[in-house]
């Protein structure tokens, strides 16, 4: 058994969901904050999420525009870059007080295409049913457990309505089994795990793609489209 099996061996998960709130809580309320200090990786990224999305929209998953909503949002970077410019209203969810209060100035004009902002973990928050066309779920998977992350993706599905689908983009581990960051308290999630999650939580995957131009050395980084088990394929 590793380290890190061994620190988390007695850890609940009320316990890690602590730690974690408290790590964020002490972050600083700006691009390289929320990117880890890597504040170079923002221009790449939100290149290629605008690339997942035409290809979306070109596929037929993503038919309407009234709705998205940011999961674990921060201060609203991928808000402000990638989902105002497409969505009529922008919702945005993070467990970071502080970022959230922040995020007003941070995105300034654009501030009036803001839907509601909540302040919760993703493991207590329900997406109003049927309401969403796209539900964005990026660099925050991984603090959650298996199981709420199951749970949090089935409360998802219920949200989306037709038409629209749920993106996860993820850091993914080469390892056999999920690593775990001492520091922020999260896991990093080998694909097969997540696709096995995916399964559990009644979804499909109906597109993956790399993202491309990260420096090297990094976790490999990947976007998902999901839709309802049960939907039809367009
Ligand atoms: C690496 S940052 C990514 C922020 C944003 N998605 C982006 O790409 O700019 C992780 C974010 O997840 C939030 N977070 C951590 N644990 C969370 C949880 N259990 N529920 C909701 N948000 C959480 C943190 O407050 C932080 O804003």
């Amino acid at each position: 058994m590793s380290d890190t099996s061994d620190f988390l061996e007695n850890e609940k998960p009320h316990e890690i969901y602590e730690k974690q709130e408290k790590y964020w809580a002490s972050v600083a309320s700006d691009v390289d904050g929320m990117l880890g200090g890597f504040e170079k990786l923002h221009s790449p990224d939100i290149n290629d999420s605008k690339k997942f999305i035409s290809l979306l929209k070109k596929n037929g998953f993503l038919s309407n525009f009234d709705h998205a909503i940011d999961c674990g949002s921060g201060i609203g970077r991928v808000t402000k870059h990638l989902l105002v410019p497409i969505f009529q209203k922008v919702d945005m969810i993070d467990v970071t007080e502080s970022f959230i209060e922040n995020s007003k100035k941070y995105l300034g004009l654009v501030e009036s295409k803001i839907g509601q902002k909540f302040i919760s973990g993703l493991q207590d928050f329900i997406p109003q049913e049927n309401y969403y066309d796209l539900i964005w779920i990026q660099w925050v998977s991984g603090h959650l457990t298996d199981e709420d992350f199951v749970k949090f993706f089935q409360r998802c599905k219920s949200g989306i309505r037709p038409g629209g689908c749920i993106v996860l983009k993820e850091n993914i581990s080469s390892a056999q089994e999920k690593d775990f960051d001492t520091q922020d308290h999260s896991w990093t999630r080998p694909r097969a795990l997540i696709l096995e999650l995916f399964k559990q939580a009644g979804l499909r995957v109906v597109s993956d793609r790399k993202q491309l131009h990260f420096p090297k050395g990094m976790y490999e980084v990947r976007m998902f489209a999901l839709v309802p088990e049960s939907g039809n394929d367009e």
